[in-house]
């Protein structure tokens, strides 16, 4: 089965969150799992650069009428076939794939990424003769034109399957109606019943309105964007749609995310040989000028720093981490406020709190093979990927139950430990309160060693790999395309 995979990010060439992890992951997952899979990315330059034996496929006229190129290639970190949208004055910019160097939208983001999804259906409509998608699977907003294009585009002659995943609500690609013109949809697209939202344009509701399914990256999630309270305004779709919507929980990438063989941590480390993790605690220790203490509970934050990510709770429990002799380290990079906060406890408690502000992905594995906790205390998580991470390298996860955090992790409680099922703790109520307690929870495990160990023991013996999201994925698949 041909499966096309059309997202704006991919591990390890490109990434600003969780997405890329999953679209790097994916298409060897499903290759794996008896798929082809090749994927469609716009050309930005560490796309560009990667991409091998490249040839140019089609020179075609986008909707708005400017010439673009589309390439064909292999991308040589990956070692996945891929078609790269090569159109230099749209992709290479200095700034993230979405923004420029001042944090500003790319005012043309609504062409850049149409574009993705445009082109995604032309390949559906049999663009590469030799190579016909069953399957076009897109991910976010920035891709999700492809099922509006798809709708409405050239009869196919043939059954091709559209998957959109959402993989964050929040991020919703909404635009001035005015753009909806250059798009070369029909008029009456822009309904109600299409990519209108709220008299805007909206790139998310064409993924959730046109595909034949729609995923989301934690069955939690899944139910929680029907609700009011997390439907970012499009619960009611999402409702209506429900028949067509699941959760396919993310997996970890065992190639990048193994303590065993993970090159980028000082000292390797496994559930049968542990003895590592405590020697790249107090290297991190020594690295950061955190006091040298081996019993002192080390918590880390590996975050994008966001009113989502509920960093705000944490500031109001280091004092009493500090206190209880704990210790403290932070990587993200964000709001400014939240980094300056971040910055002045650290500045004021150096031996207890450290901060980094910036983005770095040696960094992160480093941190998820020092610390003892891992804190992910989000107000709403689609899925998560480091707690996974924190179970993976024995970092035991502390997370707010929502979204994909419920499905992943279970609290020490005592009837959880009883049973075998803990791996980490939970708070329930989005309060600093809340989580101070299970903070708590958490140093008093610790400081039961031989519990503490036995659970850690287990989180890390977790399966969290990909066979059972690409088999969920396959299944999903070959059902739409009965
Ligand atoms: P989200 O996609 O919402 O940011 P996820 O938990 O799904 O959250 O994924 C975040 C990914 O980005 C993880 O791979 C995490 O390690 C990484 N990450 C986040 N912030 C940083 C940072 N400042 N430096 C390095 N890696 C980071
Ligand atoms: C999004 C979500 C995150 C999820 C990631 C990968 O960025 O915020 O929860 O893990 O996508 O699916």
């Amino acid at each position: 089965m041909n499966v096309l995979q059309v997202s704006a990010e991919i591990f390890p060439l490109l990434k600003t969150g969780g997405l890329a992890d999953i679209a790097g992951a994916l298409p060897a997952a499903l290759n794996a799992a008896g798929c082809e899979v090749r994927v469609l990315l716009p050309g930005f330059a560490p796309i560009m650069a990667d991409l091998q034996s490249s040839q140019v496929l089609a020179e075609l006229t986008a909707p708005w009428g400017e010439r673009v190129v589309l390439l064909q290639g292999v991308l040589g970190s990956l070692g996945i076939g891929a078609y790269v949208i090569d159109v230099p004055h749209l992709y290479l910019r200095p700034g993230t794939p979405y923004e420029d160097e001042q944090r500003q939208p790319y005012p043309d983001n609504h062409l850049r990424f149409a574009l993705l999804g445009w082109m995604a259906a032309q390949l559906a409509c049999g663009l590469d003769t030799h190579w016909p998608p069953a399957v076009v699977h897109s991910h976010d907003w920035h891709a999700a034109l492809t099922s509006a294009y798809l709708a409405f585009g050239p009869a196919r002659g043939r059954r091709v399957a559209s998957v959109y995943t959402v993989h964050n609500l929040a991020y919703q690609g909404v635009f001035a109606p005015i753009h909806f013109f250059d798009l070369g949809l029909p008029p009456h697209a822009f309904s109600v019943n299409g990519l209108e939202f709220h008299g805007q344009l909206s790139f998310m509701k064409a993924g959730l309105y046109y595909a034949d399914h729609i995923t989301t990256v934690s069955p939690t999630y899944a139910q929680e964007i029907q609700t009011p309270e997390q439907g970012c305004g499009l619960d009611g779709l999402l409702r209506a749609r429900a028949h067509d919507l699941s959760g396919i929980l993310n997996a970890v990438d065992e190639a990048v995310w193994n303590p065993a063989t993970d090159a980028l941590i000082p000292h390797a480390f496994e559930t049968t040989k542990p003895a590592g993790k405590a020697r790249c605690k107090a290297a991190l220790q020594q690295e950061l000028g955190l006091a040298l203490a081996p019993d002192a509970p080390l918590f880390g934050v590996v975050s994008r720093l966001t009113e989502q990510k509920g960093l705000s709770l944490v500031l109001g429990v280091i004092d009493d981490l500090i206190a209880r002799g704990g210790q403290l380290v932070v990587l993200g990079t964000g709001d400014t406020s939240l980094e300056a906060a971040f910055r002045a406890r650290a500045a004021a408690n150096p031996q207890a709190v450290s901060v980094r502000i910036g983005y770095d992905e040696a960094y992160a594995h480093r941190i998820f093979s020092a610390t003892d906790v891992t804190l992910v205390p989000s107000r709403f998580e689609p899925c998560g990927l480091t707690q996974m991470y924190g179970l993976k390298y024995g970092s035991l996860p502390l997370v707010h139950r929502v979204g994909g955090l419920a499905d992943t992790v279970v609290d020490c409680a005592l009837e959880n430990l009883a049973d075998g099922t803990a791996n980490g703790f939970v708070f329930h109520d989005f309060t600093p309160e809340a989580l101070d307690l299970a903070m708590r929870r958490a140093l008093a495990l610790y400081a039961r060693k031989s519990e503490w160990h036995s659970v850690r023991q287990r989180a890390m013996q977790q399966s969290l790999g990909w066979d059972t999201a690409a088999a969920q994925y396959v299944a999903l698949y070959r059902h739409l395309l009965v």
